[in-house]
């Protein structure tokens, strides 16, 4: 079911709000936010003043694309969410618009210039680690074919859980933990608040070649804060994990940016640049 719901009476069922935890964390980003800010600043150099379609792909509630269509006079937004809490408090702006559907059903009628998945990716999980695999690639394949513009670009903000040894022992851990049933009270009362559910994060170099391999080209990494230390103890050791941090990645097609002569080195492709901000990312 697609729902477009500008102009519309909103009206969803309180009972149907079951997954308050998806987004009530999002009401506090704003245009501060490091990625918010870098995001506005590509936009901005990339289509100067032109009309620019965005697609926030889970974008829950809309604050992102709030806060970027306030900067950006000729942004145009569609929210795709399919949480019942983004169709109750979706955020009113005149530039943008929710779309109540589940993405990977969902059947874009235009491309856009800008996509993101702002910590989002992590949330498509299936039954298996492959159908995982299988899940996440399905997503960035669609986004790739079906989504973005030629010269458009694709935002990614994810957690990257970097391991101690290993090249991703530590998001499969995390997996396989919190889709375990029976043990999701515990691992709720310990704060993991997907318990149950599951979430796969992965490791920058592991995200990379499933980027690489849907046909996009990475530009720049914008990193925050290590934030390790904030994880408890209880964690770290039994994750084995080294480094946990959050960055905003930015994406292109990969044969656009051939076609344009940029940066086209064959399959090791080095990253633009890489920046650390300073950022508050728990
Ligand atoms: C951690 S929240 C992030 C919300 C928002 N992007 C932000 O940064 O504030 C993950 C969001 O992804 C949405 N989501 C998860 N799976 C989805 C799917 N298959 N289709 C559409 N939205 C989905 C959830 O409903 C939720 O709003």
């Amino acid at each position: 079911m697609q729902q477009n719901l500008q102009g519309q009476n909103m009206e969803a069922s309180k009972s149907k709000v079951q997954d308050i935890k998806f987004v009530e964390w999002s009401r506090g980003v704003n245009e501060e936010s490091y990625d918010l800010s870098e995001m506005t600043r590509i936009i901005e150099n990339r289509f100067k003043g032109k009309s620019i379609k965005i697609a926030d792909i889970g974008g829950g509630i809309g604050t992102t694309v709030n806060a970027l269509c306030s900067s950006l006079d000729t942004a145009y937004a569609d929210v795709i969410d399919n949480s019942p809490l983004a169709l109750e408090s979706f955020i009113s702006h005149a530039r943008t618009n929710l779309i109540y559907e589940d993405f990977f059903d969902f059947k874009a009628e235009r491309k856009y210039d800008v996509v993101i998945f702002r910590t989002v990716l992590h949330h498509f999980v299936g039954q298996s680690e492959k159908e995982t695999l299988a899940l996440q690639i399905k997503a960035l394949n669609k986004t790739h074919s079906n989504l973005v513009t030629e010269g458009g670009v694709v935002f990614i903000i994810e957690n990257f859980y970097e391991p101690a040894f290993g090249s991703d022992i530590t998001g499969r851990i995390i997996y396989e933990l919190t889709k375990l049933k029976f043990s999701s009270a515990v691992f709720r009362y310990l704060g993991a608040n997907t318990a149950g559910e599951g979430v796969r994060f992965r490791s920058f170099n592991s995200w990379k070649r499933i980027f690489e391999k849907c046909g996009f080209e990475l530009g720049t990494k914008i990193t925050a804060d290590d934030w390790s230390m904030s994880m408890p103890i209880w964690q770290r050791i039994p994750f084995v994990c080294k480094n946990r941090h959050q960055a905003l990645v930015v994406l292109q097609n990969a044969a656009a940016a051939d076609s344009r002569g940029e940066e086209s080195k064959g399959k090791s492709k080095r990253l633009e640049q890489e920046l650390h901000v300073e950022a508050c990312a728990a």
